[in-house]
């Protein structure tokens, strides 16, 4: 019989001191098409595998407005609404000109545009975690700020959150409103967010690591990575994410996909427990290749 698998092993987190998930949640970029815009390859394929999200005990999904632009979110309304108690947390602030081209706006006005088309996409009246996708440098963060907490003021957000951000940005904009997540690039290779995480677990902020599954040259065969992965009878990819979800308390992963097969293999990596050692001897690994 196959080993039960659900995202519940991969532990709890309180988002923002009110909504607790588990935290290997799900990314939902990929539910969309070549360069992140318009409909995916594979529509059915592609609900299909949001479905599974539900079924797997995942409740953290991310996406945003631009994802698409609005597919994702579409998508997730037209597979998962009314949600029952799955949180969504989308983003917004960073417009679209074509396949793989964004550009950040921040002007007030078009902030509380991108919240309120996100309600009705979504079909909600209050969004639990909302991420401003980017901080843009030619709008003042006065602006940017202060029109996110009055969207919180005005009940259409529940919680804020940063994404690609420093340890000073987080600062600046917590005279704001709280901070409750950050969304940083980062993984095993790409650690230039360490400062960022340590802030994050310091704070009891949740840290949503974007790109989580490239293990880049350390995935290679016979790779550190991949003589652990056949070590444990794993993939490098789910040895990638235990890595992660080892990292930190705070550390909610959104590995993203179309396909059932690979989220059901991310979803089965809560399950893998890496000894002192190899989580050692993969931090060191991946280390000496930065
Ligand atoms: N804040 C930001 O600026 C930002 C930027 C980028 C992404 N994100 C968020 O972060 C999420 C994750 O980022 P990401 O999608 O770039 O990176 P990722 O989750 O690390 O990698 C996704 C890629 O890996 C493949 N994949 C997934 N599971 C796999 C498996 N088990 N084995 C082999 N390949 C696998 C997927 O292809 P298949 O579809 O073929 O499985 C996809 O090409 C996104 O969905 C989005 O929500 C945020």
């Amino acid at each position: 019989m196959a080993t039960k698998i659900s995202a519940a092993a991969s532990g709890q987190f309180t988002i923002g001191g009110d909504l607790t998930v588990n935290r290997l949640g799900f990314g939902a970029m990929r539910v969309t098409g070549a360069g992140v815009w318009g409909d995916p390859a594979d529509p059915a394929g592609a609900k299909a595998t949001l479905k599974r999200v539900h079924e797997l005990g995942i409740n953290f999904i991310d996406t945003a407005d631009s994802y698409g632009p609005e597919v994702s979110e579409n998508l997730i309304h037209e597979v998962l609404h009314p949600y029952k108690g799955t949180v969504i947390a989308t983003k917004g602030g960073l417009t679209r000109q074509g396949p793989g081209e964004w550009y950040p706006v921040g002007r007030g006005p078009y902030l509380l545009q991108c919240v309120r088309m996100s309600l009705r996409r979504l079909g909600i009246d209050r969004i639990d975690l909302w991420q401003l996708h980017r901080i843009d440098p030619e709008t003042s963060r006065e602006e940017q700020f202060e029109a996110i907490a009055q969207m919180r003021a005005d009940g259409y957000i529940r919680h804020v959150g940063l994404s690609e951000v420093t340890v000073a940005d987080i600062q600046e904009a917590q005279r704001y409103f709280p901070v409750v997540t950050v969304q940083n690039q980062y993984n095993l290779v790409d650690r230039k967010s360490e400062a960022v995480l340590d802030y994050c677990e310091a704070h009891g902020i949740g840290f949503i690591p974007w790109y989580p599954l490239a293990a880049g040259e350390l995935a290679k065969p016979g790779s550190v990575l991949d003589v652990i992965a056949k070590r444990l009878g794993a993939t490098p990819s789910q040895v990638a994410l235990a890595w992660t979800l080892q990292r930190s308390p705070v550390m909610l992963p959104i590995p993203g996909t179309s396909r059932v097969d690979h989220l059901e293999e991310n979803v089965a990596a809560t399950n893998l427990t890496l000894s002192d050692d190899e989580f050692a001897e993969l931090d060191r690994a991946a280390k000496a290749l930065t």
